[in-house]
C-alpha cells in the first residue's frame, strides 16, 4: 500500500514540474505565468480539481516514446470562480511548446463535454505552438474534434478564450468560436499563417505583432473582444465578464440585490448639445443611466462608432448598444453593425436583456461601405436585434434617422418599450438634407434661395425633427424626461423579466452572413 501511495505521489510531483525548472523559468521570463498558475489564480483558493493529470501521448514516432510528461501540455479540470462553477484547460508551453497532441485534445473534449452535460461554462487559456507536429494528421484530428465541440456547445454554454502566447493556424479557429476572445498585449499573437510564410507567399514583410498581436485584433480585425497588460489583468477580466453571464442558455444570469431609491439623475439633461450636429459622449449617458460603476465595455477601440458592452440596471445584467455621436457621429457601416449584431446575439442566447441607446445620422454611404457588403452587414444587426427575443428596450436621445431607425431596435422589429428623450429627431433624413430634396423647386424658384432653405429647413424640423409624431403614433411608448431615464429603465426591465416569446418551429433562421 505504502508503495503505492509513494508511487502516486512521485507521479503528481512529476506531474506539476510541467516542462522541467529550465522551462518555467523561460516563461516567467516571458512575463508569462505558467499554466497552473493560471488556473490557480483564476479559480477560487483549492476550488481547482484536475481531471486527467497522468494523461501522456501515445506517439512512438521520432524517438516522442522517450520524451513524456504527465498531463500531455494541458491541464484540465473544473473550478469555481466567486463560487460558480466552470471547467477550465490551460495549455503548458513548457511541454512541447504547449502544443496539441491526440491525447491533448482528447483532454480538452472531455471537460467540453462535462461541461455540457450540467450547464457550466468553459474557459480555455490558449498558449500553443499548434498542431503537435510529431503526430501529422491525429493532431489534426484533434482540432476538428474540438472545434465540432465548440459548435455544439454555442448558445448552450458560454464559453470564452484567452490568448496568452502564440496561437497560430488551425487553433485560431476554436477562439474565433467561441463567445468571446481576450488577448494578452505584447505575448500573444493569433494568426492563420504567421510572418514566414507571409513573406514567402506574398512577400510582404511584418512581425507578428503587426500581423496578429493583440493591437492588431482589438482595433483592425475584431478578432479580440478585450486585450490586458499582463496575464493577471487578463484573467481578473475573464472573472469580471462571467459574472454578467448566467450559467449557461437554461438559466438566469445573477440578479444582485438592489431597492428602488431616489434615482432620477439630472445629470443626463445636460449632455446633449443644443446643436444637433454637435457630438457628445454616448459613454457619459450610459453612465447616468447604469448602476455605479458597472459597466463593461466590449470590443471597446473596433468599431468604436458603436458602443457594446453589459451593465448592471437595478442589480439586472443588461446588454447595452449605443451609437456613438463621438466617432463618425455614430454612423452605422460595417464593422459597426457586425460588432453590434454578434453582441446581440451572444445576449439573446443567454437570457441578457438589451437596452439600445440611439443617436444615429443613418448609414454610412460611399464605395468603400458598398463594396464591402454595408447591405449584408447592416441586415446582420437588422437580422439579430428582430430575431432577439429577450427583453429589448430602446431610448432615443438624439437622431433616429432614415433605415437606421428601424434598424436601431424600433418598436416595429420587436422592441418592448421604445422610449425618447425631448431631444430626439426621428425623421427619414436630417432637415437639411430633406429640405434641400422636396423643397428643391422652390427654393431654386426664390430670390433668396440661402434664406429659403433655411425656412424650409426650420418648417421640416418642426414637423419631424422631434419624437412626438412618433409617440402620436405610439412608435414611441413614452417621451421621458433624460432625467427619469434611469427610473424608467430599472421599471421597465423589472416589468418584462417574465418576457416569454415562442416562435414556430424551425431548424435555425438564415442570417445574412
Ligand atoms: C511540437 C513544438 C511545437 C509544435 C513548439 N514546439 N511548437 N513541438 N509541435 N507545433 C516545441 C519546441 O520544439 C520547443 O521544444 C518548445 O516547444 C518551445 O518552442 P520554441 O520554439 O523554443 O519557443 P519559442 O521560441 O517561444 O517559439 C514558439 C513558437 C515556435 C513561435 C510557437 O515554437 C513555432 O513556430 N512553433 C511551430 C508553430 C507551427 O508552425 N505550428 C503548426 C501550426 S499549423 P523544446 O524541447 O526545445 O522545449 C497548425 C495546423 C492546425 O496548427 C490545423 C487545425 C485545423
Amino acid at each position: 500500500m505504502s508503495q503505492n501511495l509513494d508511487k502516486l505521489k512521485e507521479k503528481l510531483a512529476e506531474a506539476h514540474k510541467g516542462g522541467g525548472e529550465k522551462r518555467i523559468a523561460k516563461q516567467h521570463e516571458k512575463k508569462k505565468l505558467t499554466a497552473r498558475e493560471r488556473v490557480e489564480y483564476l479559480l477560487d483558493e483549492n476550488s481547482f480539481e484536475e481531471i486527467g493529470i497522468l494523461v501522456t501521448h501515445r506517439t512512438t514516432d521520432f524517438g516522442m516514446e522517450k520524451q513524456k510528461f504527465y498531463g500531455d501540455g494541458v491541464i484540465t479540470g473544473y473550478g469555481t470562480i466567486n463560487g460558480r462553477l466552470v471547467y477550465v484547460f490551460a495549455q503548458d508551453f513548457t511541454v512541447f511548446g504547449g502544443s496539441l497532441s491526440e491525447t491533448h485534445a482528447e483532454k480538452i473534449c472531455k471537460i467540453m463535454d462535462m461541461a455540457v452535460k450540467v450547464g457550466a461554462p468553459v474557459i480555455g487559456l490558449n498558449d500553443s505552438g499548434g498542431a503537435r507536429i510529431q503526430e501529422g494528421v491525429r493532431s489534426l484530428g484533434g482540432y476538428a474534434d474540438i472545434f465540432h465541440r465548440n459548435v455544439k456547445s454555442s448558445g448552450v454554454i458560454p464559453q470564452i478564450s484567452a490568448i496568452m502566447g502564440p496561437c497560430a493556424g488551425g487553433a485560431v479557429y476554436s477562439p474565433a468560436m467561441t463567445d468571446f476572445t481576450i488577448m494578452v498585449e505584447d505575448t500573444s499573437y493569433m494568426f492563420v499563417t504567421g510572418p514566414n510564410v507571409v513573406k514567402t507567399v506574398t512577400n510582404e514583410s511584418v512581425t507578428s505583432e503587426e500581423l496578429g498581436g493583440a493591437s492588431t485584433h482589438s482595433t483592425k480585425s475584431g478578432v479580440t473582444h478585450l486585450t490586458a497588460a499582463n496575464d493577471i489583468i487578463a484573467l481578473e477580466k475573464i472573472k469580471q465578464l462571467i459574472s454578467y453571464m448566467p450559467q449557461n442558455n437554461q438559466s438566469a444570469p445573477e440578479k444582485l440585490p438592489y431597492e428602488l431609491g431616489d434615482e432620477h439623475r439630472e445629470v443626463l439633461e445636460g449632455i446633449v448639445p443644443d446643436s444637433s450636429n454637435k457630438p457628445y459622449d454616448m459613454h457619459e449617458v450610459i453612465k447616468g443611466i447604469i448602476d455605479d460603476d458597472s459597466f463593461f465595455e466590449i470590443h471597446k477601440d473596433y468599431a468604436d462608432n458603436i458602443i457594446v458592452g453589459f451593465s448592471r440596471i437595478g442589480g439586472r445584467s443588461v446588454g447595452v448598444i449605443a451609437n456613438q455621436p463621438m466617432s463618425l457621429a455614430g454612423v452605422l457601416d460595417v464593422d459597426s453593425s457586425k460588432k453590434a449584431a454578434r453582441f446581440t446575439r451572444f445576449c439573446d442566447c443567454f437570457n441578457i436583456p438589451l437596452l439600445v441607446l440611439v443617436d444615429v445620422p443613418g448609414f454610412l454611404p460611399g464605395t468603400d461601405q458598398e463594396w464591402n457588403g454595408i447591405i449584408l452587414h447592416g441586415a446582420k444587426l437588422l437580422y439579430a436585434l428582430s430575431e432577439a427575443t429577450v427583453p429589448k428596450v430602446t431610448v432615443i436621445t438624439r437622431k433616429a434617422y432614415g433605415g437606421a431607425y428601424d434598424v436601431m431596435n424600433s418598436k416595429h422589429i420587436g422592441a418592448d418599450l421604445n422610449f425618447a428623450w425631448p431631444t430626439a429627431e426621428i425623421a427619414v433624413m436630417g432637415a437639411k438634407g430633406a429640405s434641400e430634396i422636396i423643397f428643391r423647386k422652390e427654393i431654386a424658384a426664390s430670390d433668396d434661395p440661402q434664406n429659403k432653405l433655411a425656412e424650409k429647413e426650420a418648417e421640416y424640423a418642426e414637423k419631424f425633427a422631434t419624437p412626438f409624431e412618433a409617440a402620436q403614433r405610439g412608435f414611441i411608448d413614452e417621451v421621458i424626461m433624460p432625467r427619469d431615464t434611469r427610473r424608467k429603465l430599472i421599471k421597465a426591465f423589472s416589468a418584462l423579466e417574465n418576457k416569454h416569446v415562442l416562435r414556430p418551429n424551425r431548424k435555425h433562421g438564415n442570417i445574412p452572413l
